[in-house]
């Protein structure tokens, strides 16, 4: 097994103490079928989602609904919110479409991030979309090319909420074997091409939420626009009229395109969007206010790990799975949204007409057929698969791809939180090294979790959680440190490496 490192770069504002998460995780799937009661309230919804949370969701489900829900697949039993996101499909060459199949449920991030570190929890009967499901095209500029530097997003007029909404999405082709892309590093779907070549353990769809809200309003007409983007996307200053700063919401659902390897067709979302460029997604909180937000203020264990919150009240993996929806319509209960060998689907459900752009999707139904353009006139672009790098900031997670790793040599089953068992790497001889100058004792060095990350490996999940030592030095040069050795906890595998940092003598303490 050639060793890898796995190491994270600190964010900026990692560093100034307020990059607290917790990733909650909803390892089962309420329901994938027609219902947004965001967008269709009451009524079958124009595409299908998948969907996670309360089992109090429903065509019609109001904050009410959902905390009087009996059960949520999330793994905290306090969250009672409900995520979704349209469902995955793959349009075979014959014209019939099956639903891809998603990977260890989905994961939403809640990311405490403001620069007055004043973050509020979401107030009781708050919902919101980010995305446009009918957007197809992508206003940039290259997308063929990585984004250019955060701190030239002003200069080049890409702080508007039109832009930051385009930044905001995120198709992360996921090779195990290779160091990872930086999260929202590609804001498109790759071609079926692209990603049997490249990405053998699927794409993860990645979606950041706005977080400034304008102080007042649950929803809006639009369901988006109480709700605006920090300059950065997740991080940065907030526009006026929305200075509240909510938590930062940032889903990741993966889906098993590698499945679709030998099969001829392309991916589409169940929105009818082949290009990504219409992916959203919607959330409604089903949090008890002040109890989220005593979260908020306290769950603020730099690991993003439920457990290291003692207020949550945790259930596992077998439960979340449980949890289905109390009532479903007729209509839906007997609606196909699966597709394959034994129930053929030969249009994606509610006959969503496909559309490729560039101009936006007609939000109507349709034949369930390519529309606007055919599946191969269309090109998608290509972004050549890169490591995360300090150059790529943007992302939440980032990776450097300097030396030796993590690699898994054993067979953990799944558990609540998916865990790994003491590995190849956590011993010593295979503890990176580093030209070295000064050795630092541990106790000189704060460890910051920078990048946590599941794989899934057949019946294998673990958890990897990348931390990084800061090491404040006062002259303006780069120390070299040597390694500590990792540390595996029983539950998670940790990997530490020191990380060399420069410290400016900043007031605010920019650290790069
Ligand atoms: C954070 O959680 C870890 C366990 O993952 C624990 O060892 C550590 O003490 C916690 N830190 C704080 C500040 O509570
Ligand atoms: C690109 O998408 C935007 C948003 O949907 C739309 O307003 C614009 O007309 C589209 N551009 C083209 C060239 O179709």
């Amino acid at each position: 097994m050639a060793p890898k490192i796995w190491t994270g770069l600190v964010l900026l504002n990692a560093l100034s103490g307020v990059s607290a998460f917790w990733r909650m995780e909803c390892r089962g799937r309420t329901t994938v079928s027609r219902m947004d009661p965001i967008v269709s309230l009451g009524t079958t919804a124009q595409h299908a989602h998948v969907v996670h949370g309360s089992s109090g969701f429903s065509e019609s489900a109001d904050y009410d609904a959902l905390t009087g829900g009996s059960c949520t697949s999330c793994a905290a039993t306090e969250d009672l919110s409900a995520y979704w996101t349209p469902a995955m499909y793959f349009a075979h060459s014959d014209g019939t479409f099956e639903l891809v199949e998603q990977v260890g449920g989905m994961l939403s991030y809640y990311l405490l991030r403001d620069p007055k570190n004043n973050v509020k929890a979401f107030p009781k009967g708050f919902r919101m979309i980010a995305g446009d499901t009918n957007r197809r095209n992508y206003t940039l500029g290259d997308v063929s090319q990585p984004d250019p530097g955060q701190s030239s997003w002003e200069s080049l007029g890409q702080t508007t909420q039109d832009a930051l909404e385009q930044r905001a999405l995120g198709f992360n082709c996921l090779n195990y074997n290779k160091d990872a892309e930086a999260s929202l590093y590609r804001h498109f779907m790759p071609d079926k091409a692209y990603l049997d070549a490249n990405c053998p353990d699927g794409l993860r769809l990645e979606l950041a939420f706005p977080s400034c809200w304008n102080g007042k309003d649950l929803d809006s007409t639009n369901h988006r626009s109480h709700m605006a983007y920090p300059d950065l996307v997740q991080d940065g200053a907030c526009p006026e009229g929305f200075e509240t700063r909510l938590v930062t919401l940032f889903y990741e659902t993966i889906w098993n395109t590698a499945a679709f390897a030998s099969s001829d067709g392309y991916f589409v979302m169940a929105n009818g969007d082949p290009t990504g460029f219409g992916y959203h997604g919607d959330f409604m909180t089903g949090w008890d206010e002040d109890f989220l937000q005593s979260a908020v203020e306290q769950c603020t264990n730099l690991s993003g790990v439920l457990s290291d919150c003692p207020l949550f009240t945790l259930q596992d993996e077998a439960t979340q799975n449980e949890c289905k929806l109390e009532s479903m319509p007729a209509l839906l209960k007997v609606e196909n949204v699966i597709g394959g060998a034994l129930d053929t689907l030969n249009s994606l459900p509610g006959n969503v007409a496909i559309e490729f752009g560039p101009e936006p999707a007609s939000a109507g139904k349709g034949s369930g057929k390519a529309t606007t353009t055919t599946s191969s006139s269309y090109a998608a672009p290509t972004l050549t698969y890169q490591p995360a790098s300090s150059s790529s900031l943007g992302g939440i997670f980032l990776q450097d791809t300097s030396t030796a790793s993590p690699t898994s040599t054993s067979s953990a089953a799944s558990t609540l939180v998916p865990s790994v068992k003491a590995a190849a790497a956590q011993d010593s001889t295979s503890a990176p090294a580093t030209t070295a100058a000064p050795t630092l004792s541990d106790s000189g060095v704060q460890y910051q979790v920078v990048s946590t990350e599941y794989r899934t490996n057949g019946a294998l999940v673990q958890e990897i959680v990348y931390e990084e030592a800061v090491v404040y030095v006062t002259e303006d040069t780069v120390t070299t440190v040597t390694v500590s050795p990792p540390v595996v906890k029983s539950e998670h595998k940790k990997q530490r490496r020191d990380h060399l940092v420069r410290h400016r003598h900043h007031a605010g303490g920019r650290l790069i």
